[in-house]
């Protein structure tokens, strides 16, 4: 297993282009189950969690075509050959999930692996097989596999979740582009990559309004045709290396952020003393000595602070002037980097959904394990500033959400590279 090794190097300096988001893409990939034509996405990021979506995808019957070094994928579904996703595939990742509606929508059938839970929580999927239910749909769970059926199709509902999910809302969404009848979602789930997915939709000809706000109304069609569609930006990247130079110091260009899918997360900064300005191009996010004041965060559905940028924040208050309060309420289990960063010499409380962290000058260098993927990039950034060496084992968890990030860290004069095991 390969370790990533980052010794302090001073402030940065340069620019960091981001790619496409990891979360739309995973969404929009499914997508292909719903029509016999061709899916074309660009500005796709060259992740392994793509590598195993098209996995899935060919078990199933599409033919994938791969162009331009990954960034172009052509998902061609002319017919669904097989209606099983397999446990192997999807204990990988559990984004897989998201070929259940689609599928049905297409077919009236289809069975796919429970996902197993992760580091970071249980992860149950009750509210997708409910959501589905609404619509018709007969769910049986055997021997670990979701066996779904709606043998005259599925029909539109009102579907209310207890609270916004987004994977649920994705599913859901897909799936009633093809019921009968209209399907309201109430409580919907409002992250950029939902108004993504829903954008996509519209141009294979589904008729979709209220994306992007907690009501989505969707009329079914009868059939939806081929198109082609650029990937979001990646929110979540943005932020992640945004706060590298709030660590180290200095100041990095961020090509194609858009201050509109991180606001909270943009006010947070501004609340911690760091400026981000708007570009021609992108964001730029300079820090003077990587010293910011402590602040508290409370992760939320969009559009309210990411908990996939809760560990990369946790990092930065490390460092900070003054104590923070983290709190996370979307997983029950999302602080696993905390004990790391203790090693490198952070102080960090924890207590249930709670990390009480108080800002010591300076982290030491030290050889730490990722466990998940944000929490491996919150490792990270810390040893940007660390005095000394920090080795990060287990840097698969990375491979699956930041493409090229050592070369990204490393133009912008980061002391960092990756040691193959
Ligand atoms: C998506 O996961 C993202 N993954 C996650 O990003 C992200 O953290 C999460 O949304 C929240 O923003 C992808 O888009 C591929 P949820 P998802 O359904 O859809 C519970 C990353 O690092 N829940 O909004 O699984 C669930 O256990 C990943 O890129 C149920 O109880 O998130 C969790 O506690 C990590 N029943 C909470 O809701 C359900 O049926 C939020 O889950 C579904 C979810």
């Amino acid at each position: 297993m390969d370790s990533i090794l980052v010794r302090g190097n001073g402030p940065l300096s340069g620019e960091i282009s981001i790619a496409g988001a990891k979360n739309a893409a995973l969404t929009l990939m499914p997508a292909t189950l719903l029509t016999d034509e061709p899916l074309t996405l660009t500005n796709v990021p060259r992740l392994s969690d793509i590598k195993t979506t098209n996995e899935l995808l060919s078990s199933l019957g599409t033919e994938v075509a791969v162009m331009q070094d990954g960034q172009i994928i052509v998902l061609d579904t002319h017919e669904i050959t097989n209606h099983t996703a397999h446990y192997d595939i999807v204990r990988k990742m559990r984004a897989s999930i998201l070929v259940l509606g689609p599928m049905l929508a297409r077919e009236g059938y289809a069975v796919v692996s429970l996902p197993g839970g992760c580091a970071i929580g249980a992860r149950p999927v009750d509210l997708h097989l409910k959501g589905l239910e609404a619509m018709g749909a007969k769910i049986d769970l055997k021997e670990g596999y979701i066996h779904a059926t709606a043998k005259n199709g599925l029909k539109g509902a009102t579907i209310e979740f207890p609270f916004a999910s987004v994977g649920a809302t994705e599913n859901i969404l897909m799936a009633a582009t093809l019921a009968k009848g209209t399907t309201v979602i109430k409580n919907a789930a409002r992250e950029p990559e939902i108004v993504d997915l829903a954008d996509c939709l519209r141009k294979m000809g589904a008729h979709i309004s209220g994306d992007g706000s907690s009501v989505i109304t969707i009329e079914g069609v009868e059939k939806l045709h081929g198109t082609t569609h650029p990937v979001v930006t990646d929110r979540i990247e943005l932020g992640t290396y945004m706060l590298a130079p709030v660590i180290a110091g200095g100041e990095v260009e961020l090509l194609g952020g858009r201050i509109d899918l991180l606001s909270a997360f943009c006010e947070k900064l501004d609340e911690a003393g760091i400026s981000v300005t708007e570009t021609k191009r992108g964001l730029k996010v300079a820090s003077r000595n990587g010293r910011i004041t402590g602040v508290n965060v409370t992760t939320e559905p969009f559009p309210g602070f990411p908990t996939d940028l809760q560990a990369q924040m946790m990092a930065a208050l490390c460092t900070a002037d003054g104590t923070s309060v983290l709190e996370e309420t979307i997983f029950e289990n999302r602080f696993m980097h905390a004990p790391e960063l203790i090693r490198m010499g952070a102080n960090i409380d924890v207590h249930g959904g709670h990390a009480t962290v108080t800002g010591v000058t300076k982290l030491k260098g030290a050889p730490v394990m990722a466990t998940d993927l944000r929490a491996s990039v919150s490792l990270i950034l810390a040893g940007l500033a660390a005095t000394g060496e920090t080795i990060v084992s287990r840097v698969y968890h990375l491979d699956r959400g930041y493409e090229q990030l050592v070369r990204k860290l490393a133009a912008c004069g980061a002391d960092i590279e990756r040691i193959s095991a």
